[in-house]
């Protein structure tokens, strides 16, 4: 499927404000990508797709779970906001036609991050916050981070997710705490050398 196919099939998938963040999240990450020399082509599809599985009702997307034997962690049960990046790995194979493991991985991952997290995950779970629609206090300050340093702004990043999630009470997922411990322990490791 061509990049201008997938845009035609996302945007009859997703609502206009979900289908417009897209967009950006494809555009920030393809211009990361450049700073970070990533693969270009891999980031954009990345990013566009991040989301795909985003306007499915939460029954619905449960079901195709089950249908499809894509495995669930017990917190999606609890927090069911989680579950579009699971099955939108899922719907960008299968639906999308996309083959390569790291795009795949990234949009699974892009939520909570994990530990270790390749070049392409860091990208997409980081355009997925400061792409240019999003409208949030100090933002300015981590889009200009993430270009000189990305580590620094992926730990700034989770660290704020982290206390939004634990400010309503909601339950955080392990891959979040792994993700932001790995990156702190790395530049603790960096720092002394
Ligand atoms: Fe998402
Ligand atoms: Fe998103």
């Amino acid at each position: 499927m061509t990049e201008l196919e997938m845009l035609q099939k996302l945007e009859e998938m997703l609502d206009e404000k979900r289908f417009k963040h897209s967009l950006g999240v494809r555009d920030t990450a393809e211009m990361l990508a450049r700073c970070y020399g990533e693969d270009v082509e891999k980031a954009r599809i990345a990013g566009v797709l991040h989301d795909c599985a985003k306007n499915i009702p939460k029954d619905e997307a449960f079901a195709i779970c089950e249908r499809e034997s894509i495995p669930l962690k017990p917190v999606c049960y609890i927090e069911k906001g989680l579950v579009h990046a699971y099955l939108g790995a899922h719907i960008a194979k299968h639906e999308f036609g996309v083959k390569d493991g790291d795009i795949l991985s990234a949009i699974y991952y892009h939520t909570t991050g994990h530990e270790d997290m390749p070049l392409l995950t860091k990208i997409i779970y980081l355009s997925d916050l400061i792409e240019p629609g999003r409208n949030i206090p100090d933002l300015e300050e981590l889009r200009l981070l993430a270009q000189k340093d990305i580590d620094e702004a992926l730990i700034r990043a989770i660290n704020s997710t982290i206390s939004h999630v634990l400010s309503k009470g909601s339950i955080l997922d392990c891959d979040t705490v792994m993700a932001r411990n790995f990156l702190v322990q790395e530049k603790r490791e960096k720092s002394a050398i």
